[in-house]
């Protein structure tokens, strides 16, 4: 299936700029919708540097309902991937409504345009964080869902109840939500990748700053949790292989092989490995030092949690084909050609 129109929201982002490149190359028309609130218009450049091909882009907040239904009334689109999201949990505690409105009211304005234009398939980004600290592991789908306690897990949460809901009362309406567990590296171009704004919250585009030497010293948040090394565990995948996954569930639905009008998938590498192991991996790879101090558990955090990908291998024909070492290094050619 190849040579459709989908709309890609936040098409400019991290996860989303990648899974472009996947949908260019798998033969689709693309067209983008972002905000620019947390990347920057220069991303369609590198994309059609990797892939000769320069998406539509339509400047556009989500949250502006009046401009989502004019888009949808512009062009029919056979899909709609759906990114665009803010996605810090810190910062979601201390302003949540930014949050319940961003991630909340962009979805609802998508599905409501959706079901007027007759567009039938979304494929929403949700997160291993709708799992909390699970009892057992790894994760499988039937893992009961207790979102760790942030505003951000709980529009997670929110958004997968919305499109459950929606594929059940709006007959056009067949959506899969993807629970991505911990997405680090960059393309093998390295034109992009993870570019995160101010202080990075996340332990990679931190790492990699203090190899970098514009920060002093990693903090490990805990070594006193219930793991062989006492550090948290994790289980990190690597962007590229998260954003073929998007073209496997993007052609599922228009094949229409969805078993259920909303399906829903853990995406992980299936591994755990701990803040330990990545520094060394990392410096190993990379033949790089990591300043590094033990710091105190990190608020909210929760101790391990990596996936079991059985029914993503089995529904989607999709396993994680990159290893640790490909994440560590990609992820670090790309940081040096981002400091030029
Ligand atoms: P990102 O911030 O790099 O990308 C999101 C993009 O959406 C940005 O380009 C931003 O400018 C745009 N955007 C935000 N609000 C918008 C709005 N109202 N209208 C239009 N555009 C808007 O984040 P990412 O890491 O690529 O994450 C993509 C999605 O995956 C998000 O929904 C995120 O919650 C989810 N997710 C991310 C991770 C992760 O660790 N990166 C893990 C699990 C789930
Ligand atoms: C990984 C590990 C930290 C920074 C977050 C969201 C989750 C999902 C993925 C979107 C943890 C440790 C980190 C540092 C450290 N996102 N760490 N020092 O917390 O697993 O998940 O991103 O949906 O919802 O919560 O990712 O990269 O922040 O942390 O020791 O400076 O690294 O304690 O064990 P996390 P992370």
């Amino acid at each position: 299936m190849a040579d459709k129109t989908i709309l890609v929201t936040g098409g400019l982002g991290y996860i989303g700029a990648h899974t472009v490149v996947e949908l260019i190359q798998a033969g689709h028309q693309v067209h983008i919708v972002d905000d620019l609130s947390n990347t920057e218009e220069v991303v369609l450049d590198r994309i059609k540097e990797i892939t000769g091909v320069k998406p539509a882009f339509t400047l556009l907040d989500l949250r502006d309902g009046v401009a989502v239904e004019a888009l949808f009334s512009s062009q029919f689109f056979d899909g709609v991937i759906h990114f665009a999201a803010s996605k810090s949990v810190g910062e979601s505690s201390t302003d949540p409504l930014l949050y319940y409105d961003n991630n909340i009211s962009g979805l609802v304005n998508l599905i409501a345009s959706m079901k007027k234009h007759g567009v039938s398939n979304i494929v929403f980004s949700s997160s291993c964080t709708v799992y909390g600290q699970p009892e057992v592991l790894p994760v499988t789908e039937q893992t009961p869902i207790q979102p760790a306690e942030s505003p951000y897990g709980n529009t997670k949460k929110i958004g997968e109840d919305i499109l459950r809901d929606s594929s059940r009362a709006y007959e056009n309406i067949n959506a899969i939500a993807l629970r991505y567990f911990n997405p680090i590296g960059a393309h093998s171009s390295s034109l992009i990748g993870e570019r995160p704004k101010g202080i990075p919250n996340n332990l990679m585009p931190y790492l990699m700053q203090v190899a970098t030497g514009e920060r002093e010293m990693l903090s490990v948040f805990g070594n006193d949790y219930d793991t062989p090394d006492g550090t948290a565990v994790r289980d990190y995948i690597h962007v590229v292989d998260l954003a073929k996954a998007h073209v496997i569930a993007v052609n599922r639905q228009l094949e229409k092989k969805q078993k259920t009008a909303y399906e829903y998938f853990n995406l992980g590498s299936g591994s755990g490995f701990s803040v330990l192991e990545i520094i060394q991996s990392f410096e190993k790879i990379n033949g790089v030092k990591v300043n590094y101090q033990i710091a105190d558990r990190r608020d909210g955090d929760i101790e391990k949690i990596y996936a079991d990908n059985t029914y993503a291998t089995e529904e989607l024909g999709w396993t994680a084909q990159l290893s640790l070492d490909d994440m560590m290094s990609s992820a670090w050619n790309w940081q040096l050609k981002l400091k030029g």
